[in-house]
C-alpha cells in the first residue's frame, strides 16, 4: 500500500484518445472523492499529432515517467500522415515501444459481454452470444514472435527483391507469458461459462509452425505445476470457428503475438465492438493500460466515441495496482466501478452511436460518475 498515493502517467495520444482519457479521469475523480486521492495523475504529451508538431514522439518529461511511475495508461496513438523517417507510425514508442522498453509481456485482454450490451456479430442477442455465454480472458505474447525487430528488405538497384518477418520464439518468453496465464486461470473464480471449469486454451499452430511447437511443449510444461486448470488445445484457424460458435467453452487463452492480436480484435465483437475492448499490457516492474480501439481520427473532436474501454482499462488498472501493492482499498474501488459501468450499461440508457445511440462521450462518462456516486462503497 502507498500511503502518498500512487503515481499514473498519462499519455492521451491522438484523436479520439484524449476525449476517452478525459472520461477515465472524470471516472477515477469520482472514485477519489471524500478522501485524500489514492492517485496523483500527470498528462504528458506524445504520439502522431504531437511528433507532427515537435518532431518528437513523445516530450522527453513523459519518457522518464513511464519509466518511474507507479502506472501508466495511454489513449491512442496514430494520425494520418504521421510516420517516422523509416516508415513507422509516429507514436509507436508509447506502444511498442513500452511493450518493448519496459518488458511488458504479458497483453491481457478481457472478452465479457455486459448485460444491456449488443454484441456485433448481428443485431440481435442469441442463445449463443448472451451475457452468460461471453466471459474470458485472452493473453497475448507482447514482446516477440513476429514483432520482433528481427526483418527487413533485400533492395536492389531501388527496387525491393524480397521482404521478411522473422518470427522468434523463446523459451523464456513463451514460459512467462503462459505461466502468467495459468496464474489467471488459477485465480479467476468462475472459470468458463459453459461448465464452470477453471481452463487455459493453448491457441497456436503447431501442426505447422515449429515455433508454436515450441509454446506448446512450454505449454505442458508448465501445465504440470497447474493440476487445478484443465489443458486444452485449439489450433488458431479452428480456435476462429469456435470462439464465434462457442465463446462458452472459452475461460482463460494464451496465444502468441500475432495470434493474439488477430484473435483478440474477433472476440472484442462478442463483447459489443472495439469500445469496449480494453487490454493490460504487465510486466514483473511496470504495466501499461489502454483501450484498444486507436485513435479514430474520423471521430475526433465529436465527442461521439465510446469510453467504455477505457473504463475498463482504468479498472484492469486499480486491480493490478490493488493486487501489486495489496492494497485492498484500489481492489474496492474496482469493484465500485465495475458495479457502476454494469448498471449504466443494464440500463440500456446510455448507448453511444457504435451500440446504434446517441449518448456522448461526456453523458456516458457522466452517467456512469453518478452511478460511483450514488452506489454504496
Ligand atoms: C494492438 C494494436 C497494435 C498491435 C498496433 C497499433 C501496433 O493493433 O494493440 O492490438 O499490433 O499490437
Ligand atoms: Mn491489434
Amino acid at each position: 500500500m502507498r500511503e502518498a498515493g500512487y503515481e499514473i502517467a498519462v499519455f492521451p495520444g491522438d484523436g479520439t484518445g484524449p476525449e476517452v482519457i478525459r472520461e477515465g479521469e472524470k471516472i477515477l475523480g469520482a472514485l477519489g472523492e471524500g478522501g485524500p486521492s489514492p492517485w496523483h495523475l500527470t498528462n504528458y504529451r506524445g504520439g502522431g499529432q504531437y511528433y507532427l508538431a515537435s518532431g518528437r514522439e513523445w516530450d522527453p518529461e513523459g519518457e522518464a515517467a513511464a519509466r518511474s511511475a507507479d502506472a501508466v495508461v495511454v489513449g491512442a496513438v496514430g494520425w494520418p500522415g504521421a510516420l517516422l523517417p523509416n516508415g513507422d507510425i509516429a507514436g509507436r514508442a508509447l506502444v511498442l515501444g513500452l511493450r518493448e522498453g519496459l518488458d511488458l509481456y504479458a497483453n491481457v485482454r478481457p472478452c465479457r459481454l455486459y448485460p444491456g450490451v449488443r454484441h456485433r456479430v448481428s443485431g440481435t442477442y442469441s442463445e449463443v452470444w448472451s451475457p452468460r455465454n461471453v466471459d474470458l480472458v485472452i493473453v497475448r505474447e507482447n514482446t516477440e514472435g513476429l514483432y520482433t525487430p528481427a526483418r527487413g528488405r533485400l533492395r536492389r538497384a531501388d527496387e525491393t527483391e524480397v521482404a521478411i518477418d522473422t518470427r522468434v520464439i523463446t523459451r523464456k518468453g513463451a514460459e512467462r507469458v503462459i505461466r502468467y496465464a495459468f496464474e489467471i486461470a488459477r485465480r479467476r473464480s468462475t472459470g468458463a461459462p459453459e461448465d464452470g471449469h477453471k481452463r487455459l486454451t493453448c491457441v497456436d499452430k503447431s501442426n505447422v509452425l515449429e515455433g508454436c511447437r515450441f509454446f506448446r511443449e512450454t505449454f505442458d510444461r508448465v501445465a504440470q505445476e497447474y493440476p487445478d486448470v484443465e489443458r486444452d488445445y485449439a489450433y488458431v484457424d479452428a480456435f476462429t470457428q469456435w470462439l464465434v460458435r462457442n465463446p462458452e467453452r472459452f475461460d482463460v487463452v494464451v496465444a502468441t503475438n500475432m495470434m493474439g492480436d488477430i484473435i483478440t480484435d474477433l472476440a472484442a465483437v462478442l463483447q459489443g465492438g472495439m469500445g469496449f475492448a480494453a487490454g493490460g499490457n504487465i510486466g514483473n516492474e511496470h504495466a501499461m493500460f489502454e483501450p484498444v480501439h486507436g485513435s479514430a481520427p474520423k471521430y475526433a473532436g465529436k465527442n461521439q466515441v465510446n469510453p467504455f474501454a477505457t473504463f475498463f482499462a482504468v479498472e484492469q488498472m486499480l486491480r493490478w495496482l490493488g493486487d501489486r501493492h495489496q492494497d485492498a482499498r484500489l481492489l474496492a474501488q474496482a469493484d465500485r466501478l465495475d458495479r457502476a459501468a454494469a448498471e449504466v450499461l443494464g440500463s440500456g440508457t446510455a448507448r453511444t452511436y457504435d451500440q446504434g445511440g446517441t449518448t456522448t462521450t461526456s453523458e456516458a462518462g457522466d452517467r456512469v460518475a453518478a452511478a460511483i456516486r450514488a452506489g454504496a462503497r
